[in-house]
């Protein structure tokens, strides 16, 4: 993997998918993954649109992966990236967030690691372009009030800084571990029983589909198909999800 470190930039998703435009502008059958981090991002990109705030201190890093398998088994790229950055973050501290179906990394009720990925399957040389923001070494009051979801950062939950070029390399080398396993289209049998484990919410209550609106599910979350989709119990039977957000349903 071809690794890029910056100051600073507008979003590490954006420069890893100029560097792969510029690198590939034909098809490429060795394409190198490209890697791209950096200590302050100025407009970093969440989910739908989002703004996702990126002070120094976090863990800010994109990688754009070349699409060797086929599209559906890129499917759950936002699981397996999460998986991976849960096993860095439990390699350096002993603690393993849990995964928040389908993208985000909750630390008690906090979220603490969000997950943006793109697919390019159109692109001269097809990649798929995956971002991770870590809330690592900086005071969670940098976010402000009122945030649409609670955050944290490792750092407030250790109560001391953690070493990030360590964070750094173990997401690195576990990333470049299980995204070969989806070029093989392995996601089922070798990270689905990884991440079981570790998936918040299992067995509660929960609703998934638009926020506002009669079109939402809600039922008992009881887990992820082969394909990484939700799987809610509902009265009239199981419901599977490929996309869209977990909101729990307190009793
Ligand atoms: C979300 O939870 O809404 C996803 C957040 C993803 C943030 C990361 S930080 C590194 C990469 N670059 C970006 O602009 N976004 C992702």
């Amino acid at each position: 993997m071809h690794l890029v470190s910056l100051p600073t930039v507008d979003s590490t998703n954006s420069e890893a998918q100029r560097r792969w435009l510029t690198s590939y502008p034909a098809p490429e059958s060795a394409a190198q993954a490209i890697a791209v981090v950096a200590e302050i991002q100025t407009a970093g990109q969440g989910r739908t649109g989002r703004n996702w705030q990126s002070p120094r201190g976090g863990l800010w890093l994109s990688v754009a992966w070349p699409m060797r398998g086929s599209s559906d088994g890129y499917q759950p790229l936002p699981l397996a990236v999460g998986l991976a950055a849960a096993q860095a973050i439990q390699n350096c501290i002993n603690i393993s967030p849990l995964i928040k179906w389908p993208n985000d990394l909750l630390m008690g009720d906090k979220k603490v690691a969000g997950i943006l990925c793109q697919a390019y399957p159109d692109w001269p040389t097809p990649a798929v372009i995956l971002g991770v923001g870590i809330n690592a070494n900086f005071d969670p009051k940098v976010f402000g009030q009122p945030l649409r979801q609670p955050a944290t950062t490792l750092q407030h939950e250790l109560h001391h800084p953690i070493d990030l070029q360590t964070l750094q390399s173990r997401l690195l080398e576990t990333l470049e571990h299980h995204l070969p396993i989806l070029d093989r289209g392995d996601f089922a049998d070798l990270l689905l029983p990884q991440i079981r484990p570790r998936l918040a919410w299992l067995g509660q209550q929960v609703r998934c589909g638009p926020e506002t609106g009669a079109s939402s599910v809600e039922g008992r979350f009881i887990g992820i198909d082969a394909l990484g989709q939700a799987l809610i119990q509902t009265p009239s039977g199981v419901r599977a999800f490929c996309a869209d957000e977990l909101r729990r349903v307190l009793p």
